[in-house]
């Protein structure tokens, strides 16, 4: 079956509730989020809409256009694909609040690209949840779910129902931050700051277009290194060590890498606050030189495309952004070139062979 355009032509009835969540691109701050760290997000324009509304028989109905999917699943059914993390979403809120939930249609479109670094999960899961939040608000209204509850059980949909095992980086990032502002996260006590960019830049983010796909267990892998390593030192986690000397019981190890990246991340996380233009796209360059070595997280493309647009005249500073093994590249650049800039490097990406696209702006 083909899918139709909208939730009114697909359900022939109108939506009881619509919400929208955004992408995130991540300036800096990367695999910190489980080591209890520091990130610097910023939302992109790019949107998940969710529609919602009662079904009309047993069945759950879900649709994604963009995906060309859809499942009806009955209400014990265990969800696979994109349903895995509506349904997870509303297993969560169930378990949360104790009130089940009835049979829903739910109709999905979304600009934020998919397997590209760019939190598509986590803005399907605010999307979906916001519209339960309102959907629900009378049943809700005692418990009055806030933006960062939202986010946390956005994270346990994905941790449980999508099996990643991630931090609560893009979760937060979609229900808290917008596209105006940087959002200073510290993920052990979920503070948040919101930060205007360096003054005189903007951000430019090209997709490598080589594919990311945190579910095939390198991340997992990433996140049990740290946790080993956080172990071996004696701490609850690798953001309770401030500084690189005090790794040295790990040397030789390749903990020890993976430790050096989280613990110099965390404190180029912190510099970035106070950074000027020029500081904060060092800090940039810095975190993707740590990727590339301690972390090995990086891949040719991105390794190219960081590279054209660190030799690029503007460009303060690249790296490569998410969760890493391709995906998207992020740059600070001057105010106004980032379109031209986004253009230059395209052109040379393709000379090297390959082809990418300008996400943003
Ligand atoms: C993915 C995860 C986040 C975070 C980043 C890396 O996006 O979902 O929790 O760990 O990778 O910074």
């Amino acid at each position: 079956m083909t899918n139709p355009n909208t939730y009114q032509s697909t359900f022939h009835t109108d939506p009881q509730a619509t919400a929208t969540a955004p992408g995130r691109v991540n300036l800096i701050g990367e695999h910190t989020d489980y080591n209890d760290g520091y990130v610097l997000p910023i939302a992109i324009p790019q949107l998940c809409t969710v529609a919602i509304g009662r079904s009309s028989d047993t069945q759950h109905h879900l649709f994604a256009t963009d995906l060309d999917q859809h499942f009806d699943l009955a209400l014990t059914d265990v969800p696979t694909g994109f349903a895995a993390y509506i349904v997870g979403c509303f297993r969560v809120l169930e378990e949360k609040t104790g009130i089940t939930l009835p049979p829903l249609n739910v109709f999905v479109t979304s600009q934020v690209p998919v397997g590209a670094g760019l939190s598509s999960s986590a803005a399907l899961e605010i999307a979906t949840l916001r519209a339960l939040r309102q959907l629900f608000a009378p049943l809700l209204s005692d418990i009055e779910l806030s933006d960062i509850e939202l986010a946390q059980l956005g994270q346990r949909a994905e941790n449980v129902w999508a099996g990643v095992p991630c931090g609560i980086l893009d979760q937060m990032a979609s229900s808290i931050a917008d596209e105006h502002h940087m959002l200073f996260l510290d993920t052990l006590t979920l503070e948040t700051k919101r930060l205007p960019l360096p003054a005189g830049t903007e951000i430019l983010v090209i997709d490598s277009r080589a594919p990311h796909n945190l579910t095939d267990g390198a991340y997992a892998n990433l996140r049990l290194q740290c946790e080993a390593a956080a172990r071996a030192l004696g701490v609850p986690s690798l953001r309770h060590i401030l500084e690189v000397s005090a790794l040295h019981p790990l040397e030789g190890t390749v903990l020890f890498n993976r430790a050096r990246h989280v613990v110099t991340e965390d404190n180029r996380v912190l510099a970035c606050l106070e950074a000027d233009a020029v500081h904060f796209g060092v800090l940039m360059n810095d975190s993707h030189i740590s990727m590339r070595e301690d972390f090995e997280i990086t891949v040719e493309q991105t390794d190219v495309l960081v590279d054209l647009l660190q030799n690029s005249s503007g460009v303060y500073g690249a790296r490569q952004t998410g969760g890493g093994f391709g995906g998207c590249v992020v740059a600070l650049v001057e105010l106004g070139e980032a379109q031209a800039i986004g253009q230059k490097v395209l052109t040379e990406y393709s000379s090297a062979g390959f082809e990418g696209r300008v996400v943003v702006p």
